[in-house]
């Protein structure tokens, strides 16, 4: 929030409240239906909708006493939130045992669509001995809340480590997508959900859109050609710069921060949020610029990782997608460029949102400005680059990282949260 009490994103979209014109709001409304059926398709085609409502609602409530109940994760929760509001369409549950296999082998679910993570409900032998095919399941919060049913289809065993292999292209525990696949159940549970309760409603809620409410921002916004950027850390200067850069060929920037489970040492979710606001006040064009939160838990899976934000970008409405140095990527896994070339290894048809490729970026002293090797032709020693341990050492000490690097505000929020 900022001081005139809206989302700062929204402050730039001002609506003019001027006698009401029947014609012109029929104009308007038609203006609005013909942008958002101008927008990107969903991958698959249709937006999945998953959230019961009314009647059907009632009913699963009245039912949900009785049925065996799974109290899941966070990961599980934030998974059960983007099935049912479609921004992992076309999935409309859990995976079963053919698509689980198929994505973790082929990267395509059986249906033969890309799709690169597998998105999966654990249960360990004690849970699964409780459960049959065929069965609803009543999900709970770890905190007890009804969230939704799982109106289960299948139970069956996986391997941990060709996953591991597969998708991370590691088995070693220490990467933290796969100690979090090496901690979790034996078993995996494939079926539809009915969500009852969005787990996380309260939180960012000023920032937590809908891939249809999203949609209809854009439509309304009059924006047809999007850029989507996904993150989780802090922004600096080469995020904003290659978001810019973007955000000059097409008509709208989305920022995108993943807000779901992160590792323990990135930056909470919160301050980056902070950092976001005090940026876009400062140095973006709010007519130009969405902010809103990704409510994914982030796996760190570098290529196969970037290709499924970019899948989950397209159903929210965006055209473009970002995808710079090392995305999703942690310690030494994967190379520079892998996220980027992982891309190539699909036909043109399989993938309908367009992936913007950046070299690393910098701020070079010499060309006064942020740049990469392909527009630099300074020495190394005039660019500014500092590695993320070493600015949160520096935070730590209270030191204002330089202006080059991060923006001063941005440095004070990241500051302000350390001294906390
Ligand atoms: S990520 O895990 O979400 O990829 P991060 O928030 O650091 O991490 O990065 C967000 C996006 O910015 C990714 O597409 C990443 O490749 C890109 N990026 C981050 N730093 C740079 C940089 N210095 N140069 C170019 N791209 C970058």
């Amino acid at each position: 929030m900022n001081d005139c009490g809206l989302r700062i994103a929204d402050c730039g979209f001002e609506k003019k409240i001027s006698a009401f014109n029947p014609q012109s709001a029929i104009r308007n409304q038609k203006r609005r239906e013909h942008n958002e059926m101008s927008l990107i398709d969903p991958h698959g085609g249709k937006l999945v909708d998953r959230e019961s409502r009314g009647s059907d609602r009632e009913a699963l409530l009245r039912a949900s006493g009785k049925l065996p109940r799974l109290t899941i994760n966070a990961r599980a929760e934030a998974d059960l939130e983007l099935i049912a509001n479609g921004a992992l369409s076309p999935l409309d549950g859990f995976m079963g045992q053919a698509d689980y296999l198929s994505v973790r082998d082929d990267r395509r679910l059986a249906n033969g669509l890309v799709w690169t993570i597998p998105v999966t409900l654990a249960a360990t032998e004690q849970e699964r001995a409780r459960l049959h095919a065929g069965d609803d399941v009543a999900l709970r919060s770890h905190d007890g809340r009804l969230l939704a049913v799982l109106h289960l289809s299948e139970i069956f065993k996986y391997d941990k480590q060709l996953e591991a292999e597969r998708v991370y292209s590691t088995t070693e525990e220490e990467h933290p997508g796969v100690r979090a696949l090496y901690s979790q159940g034996d078993y995996l549970l494939g079926g539809q959900i009915s969500l009852i309760e969005s787990p996380n409603r309260q939180e960012f809620a000023p920032y937590r859109y809908s891939p249809r409410e999203l949609r209809a921002l854009f439509a309304e916004r009059g924006w047809l050609r999007i850029v989507a950027f996904q993150t989780r850390n802090p922004v600096h200067r080469a995020h904003e710069y290659i978001q810019k850069c973007a955000l000059e060929t097409v008509d709208g920037l989305l920022l995108h921060p993943l807000v779901g489970e992160t590792k323990a040492d990135d930056i909470p979710a919160s301050v980056r949020l902070r950092a976001y606001e005090v940026i876009i006040e400062h140095y973006y064009p709010l007519s130009r610029t969405q902010l809103s939160v990704l409510p994914a838990a982030m796996r760190y899976a570098g290529p196969r990782e970037a290709i499924f934000h970019a899948i989950i970008r397209q159903n929210y409405g965006c055209s473009h997608f970002i995808v710079g140095r090392d995305h999703a990527g942690v310690g030494n896994y994967y190379g520079t460029y892998d996220a980027q070339r992982i891309f190539g290894d699909f036909a043109p048809g399989d993938l309908s949102i367009t992936p913007m490729f950046f070299d690393n970026t910098f701020f070079c002293r010499r060309c006064d400005g942020m740049a990469s090797l392909k527009t630099c032709p300074h020495d190394p020693d005039y660019h500014v680059s500092l590695s993320g341990t070493k600015v949160r050492e520096m935070l730590a000490r209270g030191e204002v990282p330089p202006a080059e690097f991060t923006r001063p505000e941005v440095a004070a929020v990241l500051i302000d949260a350390m001294a906390a």
